[in-house]
């Protein structure tokens, strides 16, 4: 049989690096999906001369429809895969958008990975989906004004805590609607883990340093929950490290799933037809 192999986005981030490693030390084929590869190629380099042709790196920027879709269409021709995990993410202190205007926070988390994810699923048969959650989705709100964040009504917990919740109702609705596929799709919550990402940018953040960050998880910790959910043969989880639970009833019946999904398809469709 050929080679299949995992796709991680933001491999060269700190969590993304994580689980490339443990992938690649239990024998997997991994893609590095990595927007700066002038950055992120030393990783691979350094991890094919441990583990010869465990990794390949390529090119994968979710603030561009353009290059998520040439991305897709690479994997096509030259990659048999079996699965996806969604790692990469941001949030960012200042608004900005993407190439096709959308807020960043919501363009990549959410948009990309969305248009990303619909790309890659005729691929994935009786593959795995794994979706990048955060604790920020419980104050995170989801509703007809899902898309206009602009620079005047802009914080950065406001748009990720969206595109948190946002992913973790998408986790649910393609854990249903993939099934017959033989689709496995679940989220992975990898907890507070001391990266740059929960950096504030703020006069207090070496004081939060020095109290906080010794407590919170490392990426390797904060990767075992991606990992955990790449393994499951389960659906609709919520894996946080390896412990697991259902996707809360309450987000089941969301009132704005089945709108944002129909706007995902409307926003991509142009990007769905290359
Ligand atoms: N850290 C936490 O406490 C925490 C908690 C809950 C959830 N998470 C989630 O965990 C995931 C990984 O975060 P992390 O903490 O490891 O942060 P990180 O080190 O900043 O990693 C984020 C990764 O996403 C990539 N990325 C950002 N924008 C991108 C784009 N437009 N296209 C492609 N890739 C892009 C980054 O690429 P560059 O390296 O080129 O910047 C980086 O590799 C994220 O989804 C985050 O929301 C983190």
């Amino acid at each position: 049989m050929s080679t299949q192999y995992t796709i991680v986005t933001g491999a060269g981030g700190s969590i993304g690096k994580a689980i490339t490693q443990a992938l690649v030390e239990r024998g997997e084929h991994v893609i590095m999906a990595c927007r700066n590869l002038d950055k992120d190629r030393p990783l691979c380099q350094e991890i094919n001369s441990r583990y010869p042709g465990s990794v390949v790196i390529m090119e994968l920027n979710l603030a561009s429809f353009d290059s998520i879709a040439t991305f897709a269409s690479a994997i096509q021709e030259q990659y048999p895969i079996k699965a996806l995990i969604n790692n990469a993410g941001v949030m960012n202190k200042h608004y900005s958008t993407t190439k096709q205007g959308y807020e960043m926070t919501i363009g990549v988390n959410f948009l990309g990975t969305y248009l990303l994810t619909r790309l890659l699923t005729p691929m994935l048969k009786n593959g795995h989906i794994t979706f990048t959650t955060s604790l920020t989705r419980y104050i995170g709100k989801v509703d007809k004004n899902f898309f206009d964040l602009t620079a005047n009504n802009y914080g950065r917990f406001k748009a990720y805590s969206r595109s948190k919740l946002a992913t973790t109702l998408l986790a649910h609705y393609l854990s249903q609607q993939l099934a017959p596929m033989g689709i496995h799709v679940n989220a992975a919550d990898p907890g507070i883990v001391n990266t740059g990402m929960i950096h504030m940018d703020a006069w207090f953040d070496p004081i939060a340093d020095a109290l906080f960050r010794p407590f919170i998880s490392t990426p390797q910790q904060g990767a075992i929950s991606a990992l955990s959910a790449n393994m499951s043969n389960l659906s609709g989880e919520i894996f946080e490290k390896q412990r697991h639970h259902t996707i809360p009833k309450r987000l089941h019946t969301h009132p704005h799933t089945q709108w944002l999904i129909e706007q995902a398809e409307l926003i991509t469709a142009p990007w769905r037809k290359l």
